[in-house]
């Protein structure tokens, strides 16, 4: 199953998600094998995950050069089960590699369809914009994830356009389907954040995973320590919200 996590805005909290989901599912659906694909240049989630050398091979590389094998491209990182095809500086250029033909037969489509069965879950982190990296993750995912920061207007502004590209990615991918929005950063008790809920309750029903990501200090840390909220703060509530939420995904992926 492929899955993007995609919205235009920064600081939504995108990385987090992919990083901390990617670690769910292994933690929570042993055996599970998760490739988490990192599509932008900010490498975020390539230096949350990365155990190698700078020098290796990237997205870009597999992507521009035929002879590449796989094995080449792909990184074991510091998580049992969690695999990598990083992201570098040159990732700003997969913007133009893969705008020449934006079609189903996408060289990125084609080399995906080659390797995902060795994996129970891809995840794309995709950069803050939605230019033709991110259109490609939709065409090539089963599903989005769209994280919205609780109590940030503009965060749904960004909504829209996701959404509009979700559709676009349709005519090319008609299976498609948004899998939620995801609450993140969210102080249920903030009035702004009672204003989210009722927006979203009115202009996307039944689109919300009912398990939303509360702000919390200690998912902070645990990024600075590169450690999965499972790690880091095992008992916390906010490792509670991940696991509800990862069990989300897997009932309903
Ligand atoms: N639930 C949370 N509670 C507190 N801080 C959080 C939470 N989720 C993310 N953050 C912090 O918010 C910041 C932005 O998160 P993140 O990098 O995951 O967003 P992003 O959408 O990937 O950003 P970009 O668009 O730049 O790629 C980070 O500093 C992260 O530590
Ligand atoms: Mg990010």
């Amino acid at each position: 199953m492929i899955i993007s996590i995609a919205n235009e805005k920064g600081g939504v909290g995108k990385t987090t998600i992919t990083f901390n989901l990617a670690c769910g599912l292994v933690h929570l659906k042993p055996k599970s094998k998760v490739l988490c694909i990192d599509l932008d240049a900010q490498a975020n989630l390539t230096n949350l995950l990365d155990n190698s050398n700078e020098n290796a091979f990237s997205l870009y590389d597999w992507i521009k050069n035929d002879n590449l094998d796989f094995s080449e491209v792909v990184r074991q990182t510091t998580k049992p089960n969690v695999e990598i095809i990083a992201s570098n500086l040159f990732s700003n250029d997969l913007h133009e590699l893969m705008g020449k033909d934006i079609s189903p037969a996408t060289i990125f489509k084609e080399k995906l369809a080659t390797i995902k069965q060795n994996y129970d879950y891809v995840l794309f982190d995709c950069p803050p914009f939605l230019d033709r990296r991110t259109t490609n993750a939709l065409v090539c995912s089963d599903f989005a994830i769209v994280p919205v920061k609780g109590g940030d207007g503009f965060s749904i502004s960004g909504l829209k356009r996701i959404n509009e590209a979700i559709k676009d990615a349709r005519r090319l991918n008609p299976s498609l389907a948004l899998l939620g929005i995801l609450k993140t950063m969210y102080n249920g008790k903030l009035v702004v954040s009672k204003e989210l809920d009722k927006l979203l309750e009115r202009e996307y029903p039944k689109m919300v995973f009912s398990n939303s990501i509360r702000e919390a200090t200690s998912l902070r840390e645990a990024l600075m320590m590169k450690q999965s909220i499972f790690e880091y703060d095992p008992n916390s509530n906010v490792e509670e919200d991940f696991r509800n939420f990862v069990n989300e995904v897997i009932q309903n992926g």
